[in-house]
């Protein structure tokens, strides 16, 4: 009678190295081999192959069956989620958030947003998926993907324009649920867009999801500036890691003459940056072309120019602190 070692000393090493185990019965081998790695056609000629090896072996044998088992392949790791929030609307955060997905997306990692701003819903202007729904497959809803290569999911795609600011709290955070817990697989980073402020979609999330960290936005004005401050302050109790603050709407590049100016002022946010021991992640002019291509559904980050480059600076920061940051556990 065939056994296991007998067998594999007469297979070739790839095959011995496969089989598991065998058990003869009534003329009838089976057969357990690890197809981990292995294609499907791969898999296929294995099989064929031990069906052979194993007749000729044993003239007793009239059937051989062959059970290929595999590792599973891992689970992809959920993928991180840093949120990008502001003390006030206005600011550029939704902005900043599309562009440095597009940016982030263009230096390799797999991106994806979720617009949870509930009071005022953009990435799917931004990212220019107006026109697309999520799908769902079961219970799990299936992100729309961008021109941009970064996958996409907004409150404003799931409740009829302009009625999000309107839900109740309950719903509001089942369908945060619904899209933080999307199918995400594959996506190693998620940007969340946060409502403006320091509310309970933020707490939400910040309590419920936990963040690896976040970006905080800030224009140069003292006052928004304080508004940052309280943002800020917001991480820092839920214990979410501040990545850095930007500035957004640094100085005016006047499309006629050229000249600089800076009607909210300028380096601000930096000064604040480092009073509040925070780092400062960059800045983005203001510039009409930010706001004609973001309003078009182009990200200027899609682009060369200027402006794409100072979103791809800031990215390129975050990637740093993403790299550095201490991955999450399991
Ligand atoms: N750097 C910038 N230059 C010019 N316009 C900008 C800039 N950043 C944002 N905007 C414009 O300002 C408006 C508010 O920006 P948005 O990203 O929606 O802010 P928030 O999400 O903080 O409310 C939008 O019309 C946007 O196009
Ligand atoms: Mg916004």
């Amino acid at each position: 009678m065939i056994t296991l070692s007998a067998l594999q000393q007469r297979l070739p090493p790839d095959l011995a190295a496969r089989l598991r185990s065998i058990r003869l019965l009534d003329g009838v081998a089976t057969l357990v081999a690890d197809a981990s790695g292995l294609d499907r056609a791969s898999a296929e000629a294995l099989e064929a192959r031990l069906e052979q090896a194993v007749a000729a072996a044993d003239g007793t044998v009239r059937e051989v069956r062959v059970a290929l088992m595999a590792e599973r392949a891992p689970a992809p790791a959920a993928p991180r989620i840093v949120a990008v929030g502001s003390g006030k609307g206005g600011v550029g955060k939704s902005t900043l958030t599309a562009n440095l997905a597009v940016a982030l997306a263009r230096a390799g990692r797999r991106v994806g947003v979720v617009d949870a701003d509930i009071h005022g819903p953009s990435q799917p202007t931004l990212l220019g998926t107006q026109d697309s729904r999520p799908t769902a497959d079961g219970q799990q809803l299936i992100p729309v993907e961008s021109a941009f290569g970064v996958a996409m999911l907004s409150i404003g795609q799931m409740v009829p324009a302009g009625k999000a600011v309107a839900w109740r709290g309950a719903m509001v955070g089942k369908a945060l649920g619904q899209m933080m817990e999307a199918r995400w697989a594959g996506t190693e980073l998620l940007l969340v867009d946060l409502p403006p402020g320091t509310g309970d979609v933020q707490l939400t999330m910040l309590q419920r999801f936990r963040p690896a960290g976040a970006v905080v936005v800030s224009t140069p004005q003292d006052l928004a500036l304080i508004d940052a401050t309280r943002a800020i302050d917001l991480f820092r109790q839920v214990g979410v890691p501040v990545i850095g603050l930007v500035e957004n709407m640094a100085g005016y590049l006047c499309p006629h003459c050229g000249g600089l100016s800076d009607p909210f002022g300028s380096g601000g946010a930096e000064a604040a940056a480092q009073a509040l021991d925070v780092p400062f992640l960059g800045r983005v002019p203001l510039a009409m072309e930010i706001r004609a291509a973001s309003d078009a559904g182009r990200p200027p980050a899609a682009g060369d120019g200027a402006q794409g480059q100072a979103f791809a600076a800031i990215a390129a920061r975050l990637s740093e602190w993403l790299d550095g940051a201490p991955q999450p556990a399991g």
